[in-house]
């Protein structure tokens, strides 16, 4: 019998417990420190500060799980999974230095280049001469990109030269140094694999819809829905052919092999498929709607991943089915914080999961919190029965100032707007 302990405290992190809770081969889930909805459900939490990754590996020892699955990029990028794999843990979960593929968007450009990913022309900046040049080369239409993690917030999508030239001068104020992108357009995908080495498994394609307002408007958040199987003109197979083996291969090369998740966020534009974005890691809220549509045994390829043999597991079996994830935010995310509210809400119904976030206070008084508070998915054969089935379940989770999407689900729009 195996045991998983799984780092984080997200929507990802409740469905990655899920996951693990109904394969039959595994007879203890911990998350880390996880969260009071993730209790109410059922599983073991153990609180921990995850800027402490002595304290995380502590727990990591006294837990002796058989896997340990790491959700958020900031432990990734903080070095959590060398930590554990020098303690003797087996670990999914890239190390420090693979882990820059998301710490850093200069060098994710530096490999996408050395490896022939298709990715939008740039120019990466320190100086404002150099700025005005990579402003001036793409007309204005550019996109501008911090170095480091932002949590959704290092994009900026420039309205026109003008706008390019003021946020610019801002932003390389603040960082110090930028990617300047040119501006594409098309509907996005993601690509998720489980890589271990040069071995990759692919996932099924998802759509993430990252703006707060219906009709892809307003801010960027960290996701307010998704759906997963994507149907698409390229397979999820190609696109880890094109975005994922290469790179997979190249850090093997140069000696600091990938083994964890790798997802790429790519642009569908006339042109092919560019990846804009790549992430160490499940994504949130991807992960909701890709862990129902896997086998019950799909911990087995977790494992496989982090323990050298995934080249043996072979492909992953999906099901024909079709998932919809809504995510039920407090009113003012991402923007504004707000106080605490009690939340009411059903049992899940059939082809209802509800895997929670954002929540404070205990497992009998669960609180929404001030940003992502669940994610209600639905699955089911058809895709508008799955739809269906997750704004049932999102219109049953009550608190003051809830909100969501009403068009997660619909074909995305296909020009990025500022
Ligand atoms: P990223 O953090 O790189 O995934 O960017 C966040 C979002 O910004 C993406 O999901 C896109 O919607 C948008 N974006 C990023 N890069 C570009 C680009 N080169 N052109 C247009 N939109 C972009
Ligand atoms: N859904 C976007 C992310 O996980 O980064």
């Amino acid at each position: 019998m195996l045991s998983v302990l799984i780092v984080g405290s997200g929507g990802r992190e409740h469905a990655l417990a899920w996951a693990c809770q109904r394969a039959s081969g595994i007879n203890r889930v911990v998350v880390v420190p996880g969260n009071p909805g993730i209790r109410q459900a059922g599983v073991e939490t153990i609180p921990v500060d995850l800027a402490d990754l002595e304290a995380v590996c502590r727990i990591a020892d006294q837990a002796a799980c058989s896997l340990i699955v790491i959700g958020p990029e900031a432990p990734l990028v903080g070095g959590l999974a060398d930590h554990l794999r020098a303690r003797g843990h087996q670990v999914l979960g890239p190390s420090r230095l693979a882990a820059r593929l998301e710490g850093s968007k200069a060098y994710a450009k530096a490999v996408m280049a050395s490896c022939g990913v298709p990715t939008a022309r740039f120019a990466t900046v320190s100086s404002s001469q150099a700025l005005e040049a990579a402003i001036d080369r793409f007309q204005g239409n550019v996109a501008l990109k911090a170095d480091g993690l932002a949590q959704g917030k290092g994009v900026w999508i420039a309205s026109d030269l003008q706008d390019a030239r003021q946020a610019g001068g801002r932003w390389l104020g603040t960082f110090g140094s930028l990617v300047v992108e040119e501006r594409l357009t098309g509907p996005e995908i993601s690509v998720h694999a489980l890589v271990c080495g040069d071995a990759v498994v692919a996932l099924p394609l998802a759509r993430d819809y990252k703006r707060r307002f219906d009709r892809d408007l307003g801010p960027n958040t960290g996701g307010m829905g998704a759906v997963a199987p994507v149907a698409s003109s390229i397979s999820a197979a190609d696109l880890v052919d094109l975005a994922i083996a290469p790179v997979a291969r190249h850090l093997t090369a140069q000696g600091s092999p990938f083994q964890g998740v790798l997802y790429a966020g790519l642009m569908l534009t006339p042109d092919g498929p560019r990846v804009l974005e790549y992430n160490v890691r499940f994504g949130d809220p991807e992960t909701e709607v890709l862990l129902p549509l896997l086998p019950p045994d799909a911990p087995e390829w977790l494992m496989a991943a982090a323990t050298g043999r995934l080249e043996q597991a072979g492909p992953l079996p999906v099901a024909t089915d079709q998932a919809v994830g809504v995510v039920v935010v407090a009113n003012g995310y991402p923007t504004a914080q707000a106080p605490p509210q009690p939340i009411a809400f059903r049992t899940q119904g059939r082809g209802e999961l509800l895997f929670w976030s954002g929540v404070a206070g205990d497992e009998r008084h669960l609180l929404a919190g001030s940003g992502r508070v669940a994610t209600a998915v639905g699955v089911g054969p058809t895709h508008a029965e799955a739809r269906a089935a997750a704004y049932r379940l999102a219109e049953s989770i009550h608190f003051s100032g809830s909100a969501y999407r009403r068009d997660i689900g619909t074909e995305p729009q296909v020009t990025s707007q500022p």
